[in-house]
């Protein structure tokens, strides 16, 4: 049995390969185009390991893709591939609407070709799980409830709306053709190999080099924080055992404001490697508001609790030390993601709103 992850060297991606790995020993095919944000360090440690194969390629490629199924015979598709930053979203909307809408539709008529072609049974035994996120909710007020599965969708940025419409799309091949699809809606993750054009990963990486910590308006925004693995072992459960054609949201009870978790960073940083100039806390600078930003994600996951028993394996204070804890182990994998396109990103997006 093999399944073929998209997007497997990202964040996410690379992390779910890895606890994959180890927790079932089922081999996967990694089908990645290696965007900025695509890095194969992330699963260096795979190497010469018959369980993983990459294959360096666009989900939008849709010979590729086919050739890929037919070849490797997958029991399921599980999609990260994606363009995941809100920030380049708003600087550039169309790598967002041709990978996240354009791209998903090419993997799910190449899947549909694919599973309608396969005997019994491995024809019933297929899926074809969808990554997504909380935020094609839109966003919250302060006393509103989390969002539940069954909450509108109203997305907010050119990121978000991308995904919504995949989503959608994801949707309509179950509705209309019978593929067995599966979606996730989760919230902020964190942990290791994240780039560092996302907050948790950019705050160390700034506060280690000495740099202002750019924390967008008045830092009141929140966000549900979730610790890698926990979406991770999110996404396996909703693979076994999860209902054809329904969405699970996936988040972790841990709504923080972004000064709060800033805060959180700078005081670890203070207590594992301090900085004789004073608390790292003394760089925070506010800078101009993203444009659109939402205001508040915050999940309900009691679906997936009640009819998966999933539940996360880690606090909010757990997960950020491990975290934190990883990027200083890891200054090399910082140092070499942090060259080239990065520094160019950098220069635009908060030179421009200086
Ligand atoms: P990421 O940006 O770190 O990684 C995305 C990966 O997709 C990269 O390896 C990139 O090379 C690859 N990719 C991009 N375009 C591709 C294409 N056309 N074909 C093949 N590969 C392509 O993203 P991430 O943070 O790991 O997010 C992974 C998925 O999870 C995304 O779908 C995202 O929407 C979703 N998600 C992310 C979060 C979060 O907090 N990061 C939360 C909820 C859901
Ligand atoms: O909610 C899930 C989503 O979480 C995922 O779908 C996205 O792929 C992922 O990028 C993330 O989106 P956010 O926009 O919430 O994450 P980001 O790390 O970019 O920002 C988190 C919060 O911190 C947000 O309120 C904006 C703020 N922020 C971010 C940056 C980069 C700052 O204040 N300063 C910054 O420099």
């Amino acid at each position: 049995m093999t399944i073929i992850v998209t997007g497997g060297a990202g964040f996410i991606g690379a992390n779910f390969i890895l606890d994959w790995i180890e927790a079932t020993g089922e081999p996967v095919v990694n089908l990645d185009k290696l965007t900025y944000a695509g890095n194969p360090d992330n699963l260096a440690s795979l190497a010469g390991d018959d369980r993983y194969t990459f294959v360096q390629g666009d989900i939008g490629d849709s010979a590729l893709v086919s050739n890929l199924l037919e070849r490797h015979r997958p029991r399921a598709i599980v999609n990260f591939a994606a363009e995941s930053h809100v920030d380049r979203s708003i600087h550039g909307p169309d790598d967002f609407i041709q990978t996240n809408v354009v791209g998903t539709c090419n993997l799910l008529a190449a899947a549909r070709a694919y599973w309608e072609s396969l005997p019994e049974p491995e024809h019933s035994a297929f899926r074809f799980l969808h990554v997504s996120t909380d935020e094609v909710y839109g966003s919250l007020e302060m006393g509103d409830d989390p969002f539940t599965e069954t909450h509108p969708f109203a997305p907010n940025s050119p990121y978000s709306a991308s995904k919504a419409a995949s989503d959608h799309f994801v949707r309509a091949w179950h509705h209309t053709y019978g593929l067995p699809v599966l979606t996730t809606n989760c919230s902020n993750n964190y942990g290791p190999y994240q780039f560092p054009e996302k907050l948790i990963p950019l705050i160390i990486h700034n506060a280690l080099a000495g740099k202002p910590l750019p924390i967008y308006a008045d830092g009141q925004n929140v966000r549900d924080w979730l610790y890698v693995s926990d979406h991770c072992s999110a996404i396996r459960r909703v693979l076994e055992d999860g209902r054809l054609g329904e969405t699970y949201n996936i988040g972790g009870w841990n709504e923080l404001n972004n000064l709060e978790v800033v805060n959180t960073v700078c005081q670890l940083l203070d207590e594992l490697q301090p900085d004789s100039a004073g608390s790292y806390s003394r760089l925070i600078a506010f800078v101009e508001d993203r444009a659109g930003h939402d205001r508040r994600y915050a999940i309900d996951a009691r679906k997936i609790e009640r009819e998966l028993g999933w539940k996360p394996a880690e606090s909010f204070e757990t997960g950020i030390r491990k975290t934190v804890r990883w990027y200083l182990d890891h200054a090399d994998w910082v140092g070499r993601v942090t060259s080239g396109e990065y520094r160019q990103w950098i220069d635009r997006h908060y030179r421009a709103e200086a």
